[in-house]
């Protein structure tokens, strides 16, 4: 065992997922890791989603290296910094229409707690609605709003005043071939649930626009405007958490502009800042005057570098047009994939937007989901150079999720690679059922 995993395995909590052989990465460059053998592997899976302009870009390196000569730390909220005022600004630019004012915090579960907190202020309503199959963070709050087993399993109790409605889940719901009337049920469940769920008394619903670690799942294109109609009929805040899908991800710099709707608040970390330690929730101004002052504060949020790191990596992005990217890639990975799920039955379901990209996987015509070929999946991948996400709440969907600027070169290497891990596992399901 390497000295690195050795030290790991002594000397940090890991309870990461149990997994195979971990790499213990020395560097990285764009769409490539090199391991401390000297190995090379594409990788997919951006650092989960995170390395949207390529591991180490040297134009976010540089601008994060000329802040550091200047000035590391500044406890933003009693002094300011330059680069923290500059992407504020740079943000109400970027952002969907009218969302002008920011928060910054270190990580996804933060800035989800922060936004939890300000719809209550905002609202003076004390209730959350949140989706089935959510993921929004490791925090206590945040698990209170996931729907996830996975995730929450022996942290309960969580908070009280949480009501979840079914995951807009396409694929899984009764309705596969007609999302018009998929989105109407939703659309009514909403309803019900604030009805029979709640003491109406709600101050927001949360969800993801693409659910990232539920498993890829991409709701029907109107869906998000006929929720946001029934939240508006009640005054009910919508915050996106866009902490997965945020950043060109998905061929928007917001997933939820393919939806036509803008959030009350807009939550952001991730991509962000290329792998730099930010994150961010995004308002209207008279959302954010609910905070008064002392009401919310976070003595690393807005750090003077990350915020450097974070304007360079959105400048590459417009540069490099890397939305674009992410589309034309996306759709090219998308068809191939379609292509392999034609003679391969393990494969169920290929979807995405841009470059978040799911392939559910199953054993039969029932559709029972396939977790440990998911698995074996990724650890032939992994052993051929190829480093992919899996994911989903039953653990069978592989996550295709790359740095958006990998190459046309690069995808296609990866792309052989998994057909032909999708081909051996395949072979094997075959020759252990017969
Ligand atoms: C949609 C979403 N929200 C929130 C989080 C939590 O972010 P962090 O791990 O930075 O706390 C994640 C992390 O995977 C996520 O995917």
């Amino acid at each position: 065992m390497s000295n690195t995993i050795q030290k790991y395995s002594d000397y940090v909590i890991t309870s990461f997922m149990k997994s195979i052989q971990p790499v213990v990465v020395e560097r990285a460059s764009g769409a490539t890791v090199t391991d401390v053998n000297g190995r090379e592997y594409v990788d997919c899976f951006a650092g989960i989603s995170v390395v949207n302009a390529g591991h180490n870009h040297p134009k976010v390196i540089a601008a994060a290296k000329a802040q550091m000569d200047k000035l590391v730390h500044c406890a933003s909220y009693i002094y300011h910094s330059q680069p923290t005022a500059d992407l504020a600004e740079k943000m109400a630019e970027i952002m969907p229409g009218g969302l002008t004012k920011t928060f910054f915090g270190n990580g996804g579960a933060e800035a989800i707690e922060g936004a939890l907190k300000l719809a209550r202020l905002y609202t003076g309503k004390h209730e959350y609605l949140s989706l089935q199959m959510s993921f929004h963070g490791r925090s206590w709050g945040a698990l209170s709003v996931t729907g996830n087993y996975g995730r929450k399993k022996r942290g309960g109790p969580y908070a009280a005043g949480v009501a979840f409605l079914p995951a807009p889940y396409l694929f899984r719901s009764p309705w596969r071939d007609d999302p018009d009337e998929a989105v109407r049920q939703w659309a009514q469940t909403l309803e019900d649930a604030i009805r029979y769920s709640t003491s109406n008394d709600v101050a927001a619903l949360i969800a993801e626009p693409v659910m990232g670690e539920g498993g890829i799942i991409v709701p029907p294109p109107n869906y998000f405007r006929e929720i946001k109609k029934v939240l508006d009929a009640h005054k009910i805040l919508f915050i996106a958490d866009e902490v997965q899908s945020g950043f060109a991800r998905t061929g928007k710099m917001f997933a939820i502009e393919h939806y036509g709707v803008t959030p009350d608040i807009l939550v952001t970390a991730k991509g962000i800042a290329d792998g730099f330690p930010l994150s961010a929730f995004t308002t209207r101004p008279e959302i954010a005057a609910a905070f008064t002052p002392g009401d919310h504060l976070s003595t690393f949020g807005g750090n003077p570098v990350s915020c450097a790191a974070a304007l360079a990596n959105i400048q590459v992005m417009e540069d490099e047009n890397l939305c674009q990217r992410s589309r034309e890639s996306g759709a090219y990975v998308v068809e191939r994939l379609k292509n392999v799920q034609k003679h391969t039955p393990l494969i169920a379901d290929v979807r995405g937007l841009g470059l978040m990209i799911g392939i559910e996987l199953v054993k039969d015509a029932a559709l029972t989901p396939a977790a440990a070929e998911a698995e074996a999946v990724r650890e032939f991948c992994l052993h051929h150079g190829v480093l992919i996400g899996v994911g989903g709440v039953f653990g069978n969907v592989v996550r295709m999720q790359p740095p958006l600027v990998i190459s046309r070169q690069q995808l296609d290497h990866a792309l052989d690679v998994l057909e032909q891990a999708l081909a051996d596992v395949s072979g094997k399901k075959v020759r252990a059922a017969s």
